[in-house]
């Protein structure tokens, strides 16, 4: 099978659930969030996408984050999310492919939320920096980019932002240690690990085959990490 067929059937499975469930999200900090249109609508449907980050989202979502930066928006469920959790937030969505960016706009769409998040294709460190405004929060996911930009001695901003992200050292050897020495001095580190799915915590999925269930929750991921940062300067996180 290849990459066009898994989708095929990841799109279909997406659509059976969906029959019978609607598209909004069942379940999880973006609950209500509507996935039409993404290529594997399942574990977002379930809320089961990476769920490991429920308590490090809402830990955020807490803090009110006047902005909100989020590279790498992919099919936009993090802009439309935190877009939707965060009334007040200005939120700037980034990703450096067109397709992306426009299925980003699609979800800001489907969910009126497209007044409320400006999405623009493409990252430039100067710009990124730039948008770092004091209690910012930063949520990025681009294969590896985080190594050019999540750097303090470029966008010195961050010293004040708050950032979820996710490392991919299997994109750059070594880049967690790179990070985690870059933002050591200035703020609380949170690793997160990627967890263990088990398809028993999901009724919706009662009756389905074993293999379709486990495919319902797959997120095709290799061993990686989250990391948290919290920048210890800010009130609600002083030393
Ligand atoms: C795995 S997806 C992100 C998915 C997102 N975390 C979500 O949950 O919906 C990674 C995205 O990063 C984008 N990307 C890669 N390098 C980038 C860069 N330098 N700037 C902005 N986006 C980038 C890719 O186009 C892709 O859409």
């Amino acid at each position: 099978m290849d990459w066009d067929e898994i989708r095929g059937v990841t799109g279909d499975l997406g659509l059976l659930l969906a029959a019978k469930f609607g598209w909004a999200a069942r379940r999880g900090p973006f609950r209500g969030i509507v996935v039409e249109g993404f290529s594997h609508p399942a574990p977002f449907l379930l809320g089961s996408y990476e769920s490991e980050l429920e308590q490090a989202i809402e830990s955020l979502i807490a803090v009110s984050p006047p902005r909100v930066v989020n590279v790498g928006s992919g099919e936009g469920w993090y802009a439309a999310g935190l877009a939707a959790r965060l009334p007040e937030a200005q939120v700037i969505a980034y990703d450096n492919v067109p397709e992306r960016i426009e299925d980003t706009r699609l979800t800001l769409r489907n969910n009126r939320l497209e007044h409320r998040v400006e999405a623009r294709l493409g990252t430039d460190v100067r710009q990124f920096a730039g948008d770092l405004a004091p209690g910012t929060l930063v949520v990025m996911d681009c294969e590896g980019w985080e190594y050019a930009l999540l750097d303090p001695a470029l966008a010195p901003g961050l010293r004040d932002c708050f950032v979820l992200v996710e490392v991919h050292d299997c994109a750059l050897e070594g880049l967690s240690d790179i990070l985690l020495e870059r933002f050591r001095p200035t703020h609380a580190i949170e690793r997160i690990p990627c967890g263990i799915r088990d398809t028993r915590g999901f009724p919706e999925l009662e009756g389905l085959p074993d293999l379709t269930a486990n495919l319902a929750i797959w997120e095709f991921r290799v061993e990686m990490e989250w990391f948290v940062l919290r920048p210890l300067g800010h009130p609600l996180c002083a030393r």
